[in-house]
């Protein structure tokens, strides 16, 4: 099968195509040939160096990649069998392989892809938007008539965050450019704030939580917007524990996240999907033979909604 393996930690050029042998299954494990794989700014992270790549840098052959849709080849658990339609995020936060024609898959990372979506859509619904439930449902408790900003609301993330936030009823307000405010306020937010004025700085500390996506000045920022024992989840702070300490200064609760695979939260999310409660946004679709200009289009940081690989 073909496979994109990192060699080393540095740019595009180590992303290697080559032949490897089909995993092999373990119990438990599914093979699936993959038809789409969406792709994050973790893979950038990783690929440099710094995101888990220090967990992963020993694996031989270590091939980036955590979310795909595709299709089951061979099955050695009880939970799918061959032909079986299935998507989700595989191994996070541990080795996914999904730069891969085939990978061999924990049955429990996936579920089936609802037969009203593509594999570029369910491919598109793993790891942004479980991101996006696991934060805003378990960690933040977020409930209908809160009041909720999310910044970075027209990337991977945050689009999927606008739309569970609206679903579970709240108040939604999203940052971004200009040129992403339609988008932003078509996702259903009641607000959308650019974050290139200062239209932040004029908002009301009422706001119970901040979805950070962003980071750096994007902290400051926020926490004079929240309310007295409100929440601050910042999602790239990783082992930065600079939005703990600002906010307990400040009397609000900072937290970071990490996103896990978990096959409860994955079935919610392909609920979702199936009805049409969840809507990925995808804004490009590239060859499996043009992973660099994927990355390069991450690397951006201007991504709207999803990139997708095709196989
Ligand atoms: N901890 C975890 O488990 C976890 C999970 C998922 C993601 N993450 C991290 O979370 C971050 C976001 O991921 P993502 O996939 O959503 O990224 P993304 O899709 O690449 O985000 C791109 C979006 O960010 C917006 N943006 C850029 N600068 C901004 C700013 N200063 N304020 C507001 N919006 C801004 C852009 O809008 P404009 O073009 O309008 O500027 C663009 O639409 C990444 O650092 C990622 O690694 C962490």
């Amino acid at each position: 099968m073909r496979a994109i393996v990192l060699k080393k930690n540095g740019n595009v050029n180590q992303l290697n195509y080559t032949e490897l042998p089909l995993p092999s299954l373990k119990e438990g494990e599914v093979l699936v040939q993959t038809k789409a794989i969406g792709i994050n700014p973790i893979d950038l992270k990783t690929k440099d160096g710094k995101g888990i790549y220090i967990k992963l840098q020993d694996e031989n052959p270590l091939i980036l990649g955590w979310e795909l849709s595709g299709v089951v080849t061979q099955s050695r658990s009880e939970k799918f069998i061959e032909g079986d339609e299935v998507f989700g995020l595989i191994n996070f936060p541990g080795h996914g392989k999904t730069y891969a024609e085939y990978v061999a898959c924990p049955a429990t990372d996936l579920v089936k892809k609802p037969s009203n979506c593509s594999h570029f859509e369910a491919a598109a619904t793993s790891l942004a938007a479980l991101t996006a439930y696991q934060s805003l449902v378990h960690l933040g408790g977020l409930k209908s008539e809160q009041k909720i900003l999310i910044h970075a609301a027209s990337g991977g993330v945050g689009h999927f965050a606008v739309q569970i936030a609206k679903h579970l009823g709240a108040y939604v307000a999203g940052t971004s450019s200009e040129k992403n405010k339609e988008f932003v306020l078509s996702l259903g937010t009641d607000k959308h704030l650019d974050y290139k004025t200062d239209e932040l700085e004029k908002e009301h500390n009422d706001y119970d939580i901040v979805l950070d996506m962003v980071g750096g000045d994007t902290i400051d920022r926020s926490i004079p917007l929240i309310k007295k024992e409100g929440i601050l989840i910042s999602i790239p702070s990783g082992k930065n524990n600079s939005v703990t300490e600002k906010a307990s200064k400040n009397g609000i609760k900072g937290l970071k996240f990490t996103v896990k695979s978990d096959e409860n939260d994955m079935k919610v999310i392909a609920d979702y999907l199936q009805d049409g409660i969840l809507k990925p946004h995808i804004s490009k679709i590239i060859e499996f033979n043009a992973m660099e200009d994927a990355h390069a289009q991450i690397a951006a940081g201007h991504t709207v909604g999803k990139v997708i690989v095709k196989l």
